[in-house]
């Protein structure tokens, strides 16, 4: 049986860091192509670089001056950033297999979208999760460990270096959240057992990793629109590499316009809008939104299957006007199945956006037969309100860059809402004059991460 020997390299201190820009405040970034110590470092494992994203992760290194992605899941660099606690085997399963526990049935609890958690007060609640009450900041601890033994697995390296992306703006600019997010991932790097974390902007990874087939000169525009949020950055490359001139960032993603949807096409059918008969005397009263809003909300679903909430839904279903939508709402409480709704939802939306034929939101768990249709134009008309964020973001990056729009060259697109019809659209709109072109849209990030990583005129390690 052959045995993986994990070699910890010993690097001289001040050895291959200068010149260097401080990564973590901004600058100007060099170039990183073979032949100029990137090798030489990547021999001896500087960093990962590691894409801990809303939806999904990757994470990668450099071997001889080119970005490796650590093989995650067979035959693929990236993995789902879910979870899922099995009931029966006490086990925490992620990534695919916990997909497919949820798909299976098994009985457990689902969770994704977790990075929307961070910075909220929610992360260092302790819950009992199968046999032990921990935090999230626990649980994500050990996803990202987990992401760190699969990379040392396969690489032999030891890697107790981290640059970690992060989103331009996680809740807000003027969010009291916003500081406390970084500084919450930071304890789940190191929960995760790294020692040396670093972060830097998502965009500004993908601009690194975009930058280097770049013209000299050329104005670009990064538009990375994943799961949770949507992010800027404006750069020129030239023969020295990529120069940063704004980052910004909105609270916007993939998992929103699931959001939108979800509330706009399926909500109603589970009782949303509808009216209760009072409990005394004549008259109604609406159906309390909360219940919905939080049912359409990724990250908030695994708290909704409290007895009170079933109550709430049993005892709406008895004075509803329409019973038998609220009865569905009580189903879904009942047997937990608000992720495989989200689910619906997503795969709904990506059928529209990929042309399928007769697209609908399929929920037959649900009801036997229940599938809800959808159209381009519903989900034109549910999106819209995002569609003028994401112009009004492009917009702010100009500004914060000074620069007009039409010295914008290039748009590249990364992340996996940013296939949405409706985002490229929208940027065409903005952007008339540019060239677009779609990045490696679920890697570009892990990539930029990974030869920052490893590029000490990068990140100086020290
Ligand atoms: N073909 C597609 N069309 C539209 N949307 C898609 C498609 N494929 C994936 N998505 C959406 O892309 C999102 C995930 O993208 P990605 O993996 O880039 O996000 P992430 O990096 O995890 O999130 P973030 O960077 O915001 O933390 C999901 O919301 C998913 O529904
Ligand atoms: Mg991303």
């Amino acid at each position: 049986m052959s045995r993986q020997v994990v070699i910890r390299g010993v690097i001289p201190r001040g050895a291959a860091s200068k010149p260097c820009v401080d990564f973590t405040r901004g600058g100007i970034y060099l170039r990183a192509l073979p032949g100029d110590g990137v090798a030489h470092m990547a021999k001896i494992g500087m960093g990962l670089g590691l894409d801990f994203g809303t939806s999904n992760s990757a994470a990668g290194h450099v071997v001889d001056g080119r970005t490796r992605l650590i093989e995650l899941e067979p035959g693929r660099s990236t993995m789902p950033t879910t979870f899922f606690f099995d009931q029966e085997t006490r086990r925490t399963l992620i990534g695919e297999p916990a997909n497919r526990a949820l798909l299976d049935g098994v009985e457990g609890r689902f969770m994704r979208a977790l990075k929307r958690v961070l910075g909220t007060s929610l992360m260092h609640e302790r819950r009992q999760i199968l046999s032990e009450r921990v935090t999230f900041v626990d649980i994500i601890g050990r996803f990202l460990a987990e992401i760190r033994t699969r990379a040392e697995a396969e690489t032999g390296i030891a890697f107790d270096r981290v640059l970690s992306g992060r989103p331009v703006v996680f809740h807000g600019a003027d969010d009291p959240r916003e500081g406390r997010a970084e500084e919450d991932l930071r304890q789940c790097y190191l929960a995760a057992g790294f020692r040396d974390i670093r972060f830097t902007p998502e965009p500004e990874a993908a601009a690194i990793a975009s930058g280097a087939l770049d013209e000299a000169g050329q104005v670009s525009l990064i538009v990375d629109i994943g799961g949770g949020t949507s992010d800027f950055s404006l750069f020129t490359s030239g023969p020295d590499g990529v120069r940063i001139l704004a980052n910004h960032g909105v609270r916007i993603g993939g998992t929103d316009f699931d959001r939108s949807i979800s509330l706009d096409r399926v909500m109603p059918m589970l009782g949303k809008g509808t009216e209760l008969r009072k409990l005394m005397g004549p008259g109604t009263s609406p159906v309390p939104n909360a219940i919905f809003n939080d049912l359409a909300t990724w990250e908030k679903i695994p708290f909704l299957y409290t007895p009170q909430n079933r109550k709430l839904a049993a005892e709406m279903e008895r004075l509803a006007h329409a019973p038998a939508k609220l009865a569905r709402l009580a189903t879904v409480l009942e047997r937990e199945l608000g992720h495989d709704l989200a689910f619906a939802v997503e795969r709904g939306k990506i059928a529209v956006n990929t042309g399928s034929d007769d697209p609908n939101i399929l929920l037959d768990q649900i009801e036997r037969g229940f599938a809800i249709p959808l159209s381009v134009d519903a989900v034109a008309d549910s999106l819209s309100r995002h569609a003028e964020a994401l112009s009004d973001g492009a917009d702010e990056t100009l500004r914060l860059a000074g620069i007009d729009r039409d010295q914008v060259g290039k748009v590249v697109y990364v992340g996996g809402s940013s296939l949405m019809g409706m985002v490229s659209d929208t940027m065409r709109r903005n952007f008339p004059a540019a060239r677009h072109s779609f990045a490696e849209v679920f890697t570009a990030v892990a990539d930029g991460l990974a030869i920052a990583a490893n590029d000490p005129r990068l990140v100086d390690w020290g």
